[in-house]
């Protein structure tokens, strides 16, 4: 693997992932809708607006793997998450085929599965249950990446990321936190593993609060390095301080279920 593209360059993760990942694949292009403020000269950027075919035709092209970033990664309007991530991540799909591209990994998220009570311990054969119109769009990513997988014979990778960061930062992100360093080893394994045809793993660290099971990563390999409970006073302080949220306590996706919520926490299934 030596040419790859990453959307989503200019954002929160891209950023980190170009100091990360350099070095790692020889001809690493970064893409996105704004030039990153702080490009370096060394790194090679291509716009492009993912909901525009033909610019996203023009970023896949000559690449062998993409790591999709891109997109709108929080609950927003519907005609902003139908451009940025329905149509936005077809016209990746798509144009990856036309182009011969052989692997992506998808930043799907944990809000594709939401609407599960914390309390339930979920893998990756659960069925999609999110909790906002943004993680519909990555349960749309996640199927997809079923499609181009099984019937094109892309090697694809679904990430359901948690919350990436330097550190947990409060009691739900304890359980779902994701380090730095254990994306990237997710991202290897995707972009990497020769065995690998369709996946969908939890983007997830050592956490001891889990609220998933992670064995699909973990028989390709992955060893987390990110141990949540390091940071567990810290982040059970700063927990304190949060106004309750009966409904989002309740479950896995937090304020995303209690947003927009029709009903009291009677309609949670206990
Ligand atoms: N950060 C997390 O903890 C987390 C958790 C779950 C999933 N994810 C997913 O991981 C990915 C990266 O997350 P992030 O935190 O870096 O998000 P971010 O919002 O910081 O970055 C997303 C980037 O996508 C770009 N973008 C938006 N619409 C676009 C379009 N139409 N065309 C081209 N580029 C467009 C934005 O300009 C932005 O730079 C997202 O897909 C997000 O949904 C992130």
């Amino acid at each position: 693997m030596d040419r790859v593209l990453v959307t989503g360059a200019a954002g929160g993760i891209g950023t980190r992932l170009r100091t990360l990942l350099k070095g790692i694949y020889p001809d690493t292009r970064w893409s996105d809708l704004k030039t990153p403020a702080d490009l370096a000269p060394d790194e090679r950027f291509i716009q492009a607006d993912l909901a525009a075919m033909n610019e996203v035709e023009k970023a896949v092209d000559g690449v062998q793997g993409i790591v999709h970033l891109g997109g709108f990664s929080v609950e927003g309007p519907w005609d902003t998450i139908l451009n940025a991530n329905i149509i936005g991540c077809y016209n990746l799909f798509e144009a990856a085929r036309k182009a011969g591209v052989e692997r992506i990994v998808f930043a799907s998220s944990n809000h594709a599965v939401g609407f599960y009570p914390r309390q339930r311990r979920i893998g990756t054969d659960d069925a999609v249950r999110p909790d906002s119109r943004y993680g519909a769009s990555k349960a749309f990513g996640e199927a997809l990446a079923a499609l181009y997988a099984y019937k094109h014979g892309l090697r694809v990778t679904c990430l359901r990321i948690g919350n990436f960061g330097d550190a947990p930062v409060d009691k739900r992100r304890l359980s779902i936190w994701l380090a730095p360093q254990d994306l990237v080893q997710l991202i290897r394994i995707g972009l990497e593993h020769p065995d690998l045809r369709h996946e969908i793993f939890y983007g997830a660290s050592d956490n001891a609060r889990a609220f998933w099971d992670n064995s699909a990563a973990f028989r390709y390999g992955y060893r987390p390095q990110g141990r949540a409970e390091d940071h567990a006073a810290a982040a059970l302080a700063a927990d304190a301080k949060l106004p309750p949220d009966r409904i989002g306590e309740w479950y896995q996706g937090g304020p995303y279920c209690s947003d927009e919520f029709d009903g009291g926490i009677e309609r949670a299934p206990v």
